[in-house]
């Protein structure tokens, strides 16, 4: 890791996720958290009070990240292994903030839409989806989005009952450097009979 990630995760990471929304005490999840780039900002955000759960299926990438978080002196961050798994261990609406960072472009249709009813189903009411949607068509198109616009994936979240509600853009961390790029919040429709 470049020494401006690891700078960026303590300094301007964490400016980017107030902006986005997060605030302290709030429990976080990061799917498909890798080494934890989002998860260590997120985690100094929601503090003491709170908890990032950091889920990922590899389990070396979870090693970094804990050594990270200790590094760190984070004790709020819960790691967990997954099978790749799209059903979620958690209870219902016991989760604030779900996030999708670059990420989404490795599961199926499919999977993505029992990923976003799994969310329907661990998201509070007045919890919100954060979603960078990398690797669309014109941003470096790669498996299952290398024909899908980052319209196209908001329409299919939006599809699955959630209702697009801000647009951030900023300077942010793409795998182990920085990039200017952009993610989009979500909440749940009232009126969804998903759970
Ligand atoms: C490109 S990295 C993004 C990491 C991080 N979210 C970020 O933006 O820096 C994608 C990560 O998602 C993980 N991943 C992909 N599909 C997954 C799944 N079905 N369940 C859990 N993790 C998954 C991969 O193992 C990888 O570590």
């Amino acid at each position: 890791m470049t020494e401006d990630v690891e700078t960026w995760e303590k300094e301007n990471g964490v400016k980017f996720l107030r902006k986005v929304g997060l605030r302290p005490g709030q429990i976080v999840l990061d799917f498909g958290c890798k080494v934890g780039h989002y998860t260590i900002p997120a985690a100094f955000v929601v503090g003491s009070k709170g908890i990032v759960y950091a889920v990922d299926k590899e389990q070396q990438a979870l090693n970094e990240l804990q050594q990270k978080a200790r590094a760190n002196n984070l004790k709020n961050v819960k790691i967990i292994k997954t099978s790749g798994q799209t059903m979620l261990d958690f209870e219902s609406e016991s989760i604030d903030v779900v996030l999708f960072y670059d990420v989404l472009h490795y599961l199926e249709k499919s999977d993505r839409k029992k990923l976003y009813q799994e969310v329907q189903r661990v998201m509070k009411q007045d919890g919100f989806l954060s979603v960078y949607p990398k690797h669309t068509v014109g941003n470096d198109p790669i498996q299952e989005f290398r024909k899908l616009s980052s319209n196209d994936v908001k329409r299919e979240i939006e599809n699955l009952d959630f209702y697009f509600e801000e647009k951030y853009c900023g300077v942010i961390s793409h795998d182990d450097s920085l990039n200017q790029g952009c993610v989009l919040n979500f909440r749940k429709n009232e009126d969804n009979n998903c759970i």
